[in-house]
């Protein structure tokens, strides 16, 4: 099968912010403790921090973690995670029926994403709080001293503020699974008054509003618009979130699920648009699309587990192959709309729905970790347009390319790198790509990860069964780039 991509370096889809490569740590499951914080196991640190758990994570290059939820922070007290360990209560946690103990919060999150190299994108509660207690958790967090939450977080410790810069208000207000679920006027109003207290305070945070869960909600469209109606002046990105899964095992319609999330970004943003053009707003609303995975492999298993025990493994799924498929083609929608989205968070990052899983004695990495690895380090700079011509096939989402792939040029060490998924199950496709106007480069490595079986998963006993290699067969000659990309395979193509 033959295939090919034409670009231009003058015409360009965007500059890739950094931030599209966040992830998502929550209190839910293993995530936190025994995920990232395992005080007493030897391979934590002082403060209870996995080891290997950090230098997994530091090998990903991780620029953002949303923290603490997701569903959880909806009925989340901030204050019972801050303090002297001894005092901080066991909690009830409803979203995810469990125990939490508080013995990690902000100030150990904090402190894990100095050791993490990374930097906190912050959930506030909206369910069963409001404006009042964001304001006082942003006074704990930002305001030097001299003022009662100041005060109180230097008594604890931490003499500099935290200066955490980007906020969520609330999390998935749409859902009805949410506590303190709203409608999408009750939640524009109440984003709108949080938004407007909280940037009183600090007038140099940005806000992340809550668009839809999905787009499969009822309430899709409507959501967004009437939620923009409200607090468009107050707020700077729209959040989206979608998962998928192949329960029914139908791979083809499984790997069309990024033409979904492509459409879901494009309809945002005409949303956002149109919401400006009604305010005649000089301002531009983009997306965070701060929860995106595959989640579907535990859901039936998580069934039997029980209920308000601390750190149950809930949401253990284990990737294999053609998931790993799928979240290159979904990093790389990310990528093709470099203009419009500038936060993401794979979701999420340490034994829930993770590219990393622990156990007692050691941390192991999933097919998933390979692609978001790739893409964090050797995706930064400027999406070129990435035109492609591939035969095509029939799926739940129409007719979808056998072939997604997208150029980006990195202006700091002048390399051009494609990312590319061939998608066709049973064929090898034979890539070209005009590249006269890079015909002094060569191509320095070719990576791709393949496999026959689209279930083979890494496991804790074998834990690279799906591993990539750098044995792609590509060339470039006379500005002509020419690869062959097997059949069901993700490519990395890096040329300087
Ligand atoms: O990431 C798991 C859960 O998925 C989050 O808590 C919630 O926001 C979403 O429904």
């Amino acid at each position: 099968m033959k295939a090919s991509i034409c670009i231009d370096k003058h015409f360009t889809a965007g500059t890739v912010d950094p931030r599209i490569f966040g992830s998502f740590v929550e209190h839910l499951g293993r995530a936190v403790y025994g995920g990232i914080y395992d005080p007493g196991n030897p391979l934590s640190d002082e403060n209870g921090f996995r080891k290997d758990v950090l230098e997994l994570i530091r090998q990903i290059d991780v620029p953002v973690v949303r923290y603490p939820g997701g569903n959880f922070v909806s009925a989340y007290h901030w204050e019972d995670g801050v303090g002297p360990k001894a005092l901080r209560p066991n909690r009830l946690e409803p979203a995810w029926t469990a125990i939490e103990t508080n013995e990690f919060g902000l100030n150990e999150f904090m402190d894990w994403t100095k050791a993490a190299h990374t930097s906190p994108m912050m959930a506030v509660n909206l369910g069963t709080r409001g404006a009042e207690d964001a304001k006082n958790l942003l006074e704990y967090c930002n305001i030097a001293g001299g003022t009662l939450y100041s005060d109180m977080r230097r008594s604890h410790g931490y003499e500099a503020p935290h200066n955490i810069r980007l906020w969520c208000l609330g999390n998935e207000m749409d859902g009805p699974w949410q506590m303190g679920h709203k409608t999408a006027g009750e939640y524009g109003r109440l984003a709108a008054e949080t938004g407007r207290l909280m940037k009183m305070v600090d007038p140099g945070i940005e806000l992340v509003a809550c668009g839809s869960s999905n787009r499969k909600m009822p309430s899709f469209g409507y959501w967004e618009d009437q939620v923009l109606e409200e607090c468009y002046d107050q707020v700077d990105y729209l959040s989206l979130h979608t998962y998928y899964g192949n329960p029914q095992d139908q791979s083809p319609d499984f790997l069309a699920c990024s033409a979904d999330m492509d459409a879901f970004i494009s309809s945002v943003v005409s949303i956002c648009d149109s919401v400006k053009a009604r305010k005649r707003s000089k301002k531009q609303i983009c997306l965070s699309f701060d929860e995106w995975n595959v989640w579907y492999h535990s859901k039936e298993q998580d069934k039997q587990l029980p209920r308000w025990i601390q750190a149950p493994p809930q949401l253990e799924d284990i990737y294999n192959f053609e998931d790993a498929l799928l979240t290159g083609s979904m990093l790389i929608t990310l990528l093709r709309h470099a203009d419009r989205v500038k936060i993401a968070c794979l979701a999420q990052l340490v034994n829930v729905i993770a590219p990393i899983m622990t156990d007692q004695n050691g941390a192991w990495v999933q097919s998933i970790f390979y692609p978001y690895m790739h893409v964090s380090r050797l995706g930064r700079g400027t999406v070129l347009q990435t035109l492609i011509q591939s035969p095509r096939y029939e799926s739940q989402y129409g007719d979808v390319q056998f072939l997604d792939a997208v150029a980006v040029e990195n202006g700091e060490n002048g390399s051009l790198t494609i990312f590319a998924v061939n998608k066709n199950l049973s064929e090898d496709m034979d890539l070209t790509a005009d590249l006269r106007q890079y015909s002094n480069y060569h191509v320095h490595r070719h990576i791709v990860m393949t496999h026959q079986d689209l279930k083979a998963a890494n496991t804790r006993e074998q834990p690279h069964q799906v591993f990539p290699e750098n044995s792609g067969v590509s060339s470039l000659s006379n500005g002509i780039l020419t690869s062959r990309l097997p059949s069901k395979s993700w490519n990395v193509i890096i040329l300087k």
